[in-house]
């Protein structure tokens, strides 16, 4: 029933004229929901979110708070690599995802969170939190490491700051750590 639900949902991104869409992957009746902004390059790749780079920090992650991959499902807002041709290079560059890429798959992802329904949804960074929170303001420094409830949600969201913002910020990394704990506390209860 769900798998055939889910594929419904996924047939309906194909033939993106975003590009390629790097589905979701995981356990569909888990209790606990990753969402990431968008696929890179690797993702695209291999066809699926959080490898590479990104899929390192993912697992030092899930490393921290006693996670296996395939006990959660990871998502990304957006399904398909925003990115730009630098002009010197030629090369594909990522850049973050505009308001028309948002507004597309926006309502996409909260079909995928329903279908899913799960307890507990885990926001990376600012893209991810207000697509899930659908509030446009909300920021991350605001909020992350803790539990935010908004009523007919029908689940909780924890915000944490993207693995890659800890990367060009060092100073975040122990906040990060920190929220991990919180988080690590908060799965455990
Ligand atoms: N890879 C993903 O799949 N999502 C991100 O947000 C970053 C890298």
């Amino acid at each position: 029933m769900k798998d055939e639900a889910m594929k419904k949902l996924r047939g309906k991104m194909e033939n993106c004229k975003y590009g390629v869409i790097v589905h979701g992957e995981g356990n569909i009746n888990a209790g606990m929901v990753l969402v990431g902004e968008a696929p890179g390059s690797k993702e695209v790749e291999l066809g699926r979110p959080f490898v590479g780079q990104a899929g390192k920090n993912l697992d030092e992650f899930l490393k921290i708070i006693e996670l296996e991959r395939k006990e959660i499902y990871i998502t990304n807002v957006v399904k398909t690599r925003p990115y730009r041709i630098n002009s010197k290079t030629g090369r594909k560059n990522n850049r973050p995802p505009n308001k028309e890429e948002l507004m597309f798959f926006k309502g996409r992802l909260h079909e995928e969170l329903k279908l899913i329904g799960p307890a507990l949804v885990v926001t990376l960074g600012n893209t991810a939190l207000r697509a899930v929170t659908e509030e446009g303001s909300i920021a991350i420094s605001d909020v992350h490491g803790r539990p935010y409830e908004k009523e007919g949600m029908g689940f909780t969201v924890f915000p944490l700051y993207h693995p890659a913002a800890v990367i060009y910020n060092r100073a975040l990394r122990p906040v990060y750590l920190d929220d991990l704990d919180e988080l690590k506390t908060y799965i455990k209860k």
